[in-house]
């Protein structure tokens, strides 16, 4: 670690309160001007570093800029020493994260980006992600962390994990859409992109990318017109992004290691904004319309369609809303 981020990860365990230019030098065991440069250089990256003369620096509590450090002060004690990246600006956290999870990157990875010049959403639709206004995050699952089964329950995994972290932090209503959308009064805050990377050799799975993108703190100008009308955000003022980050990582990697079917698709079931509602879907090219009655043992959409049950297992559906 260089001066600059031990000082900064001083900084975070110390967030709002002094720490004085000689307490970081004995711990850190560098001089007065080393600190004095890190922390002009932390300055200039956009941190709001506070310095008065006999009481030292603090970092305020308004500082949201993604850190490694800010990130790793949250996570749990089994998730220290996960691997962290974090970007200022990158094409897509999944296509990075497949990257380092070719390369051998170890479970449970993180990559994390400011801003996504081609964020990807479901269907091959493109993710809006501005810059600094939400988290666009991705986490590498190794086999070794997942069962058969887990596998084809990642993405409800992928939404339960976070739906606990967001409601730790947020007071808002956070109601799951099936199967990957997380909504807040009938518009969507958080969308989710589970993608399977197989060994071509062995035929099997080498590893999962879990993708999250989560607006914060976003005001109505903050979206652009295709989703205005469609799009919310979160509110969880007075917490860090890096904090949510860490929250959801510890979540994810709680949840694939402890993976109980019940227990999920009961709290799954619990989310649900659809039951009762009459929904929109394709069946083999032709629109249909049914009623949500329920979510199957496997995370199926339970409908009912011309008087009969049926189980939708992919695809998307919409719904219409009286005005
Ligand atoms: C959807 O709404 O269809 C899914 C959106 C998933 C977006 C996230 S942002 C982080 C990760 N990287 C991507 O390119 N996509 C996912």
């Amino acid at each position: 670690m260089t001066t600059k981020n031990k000082i900064l990860n001083e900084l975070e365990k110390n967030r709002n309160k002094f720490i004085s230019g000689e307490e970081l030098g004995i711990k850190l065991g560098v001089s007065r001007t080393s600190i004095w440069k890190a922390i002009s250089s932390l300055k200039k990256e956009g941190y709001n570093i506070e310095s008065i003369t006999k009481k030292g620096y603090k970092l305020t509590a308004d500082n949201d800029l993604l850190s490694e450090e800010g990130i790793r002060l949250f996570l749990n004690d089994n998730n220290k020493s996960t691997e962290i990246y974090v970007f200022d600006e990158i094409d897509s956290t999944n296509s990075s994260a497949k990257k380092y999870g070719v390369d051998g990157c170890k479970s449970g990875t993180i990559v994390v980006s400011n801003y996504q010049k081609a964020g990807r959403g479901r269907f091959g639709r493109t993710f809006y992600s501005p810059k600094g206004k939400g988290i666009y995050l991705s986490f590498i699952i190794r086999p070794s962390n997942l069962t058969i089964e887990s596998v084809s329950f990642s993405t409800i995994l992928t939404v339960i994990a976070t739906i606990r972290a967001l409601k730790k932090f947020c007071s808002q209503d956070l109601k799951v859409k099936w199967v990957n959308d997380i909504y807040i009064d009938n518009k969507k805050a958080c969308g989710i992109l589970t993608e399977l990377v197989s060994d071509i050799e062995s035929g099997g799975i080498d590893f999962i990318v879990c993708g999250i993108g989560i607006n914060v703190n976003c005001s109505d100008e903050d979206f652009n017109d295709d989703i205005k009308d469609i799009a919310t955000s979160i509110c969880a003022e007075g917490i860090s992004r890096n904090q949510i980050i860490a929250e959801i990582s510890n979540n994810i990697v709680d949840i694939f290691d402890n993976f109980d079917k019940e227990i999920i698709i009961s709290e799954y079931k619990s989310y649900q904004m659809l039951f009762d509602k009459e929904i929109y879907y394709e069946k083999n090219g032709i629109n249909k319309t049914a009623i949500v009655k329920d979510i199957s043992n496997d995370g199926g959409l339970v409908i009912e369609s011309d008087g009969k049950i049926e189980i939708l297992n992919s695809g998307e559906v919409s719904v219409k809303y009286k005005k």
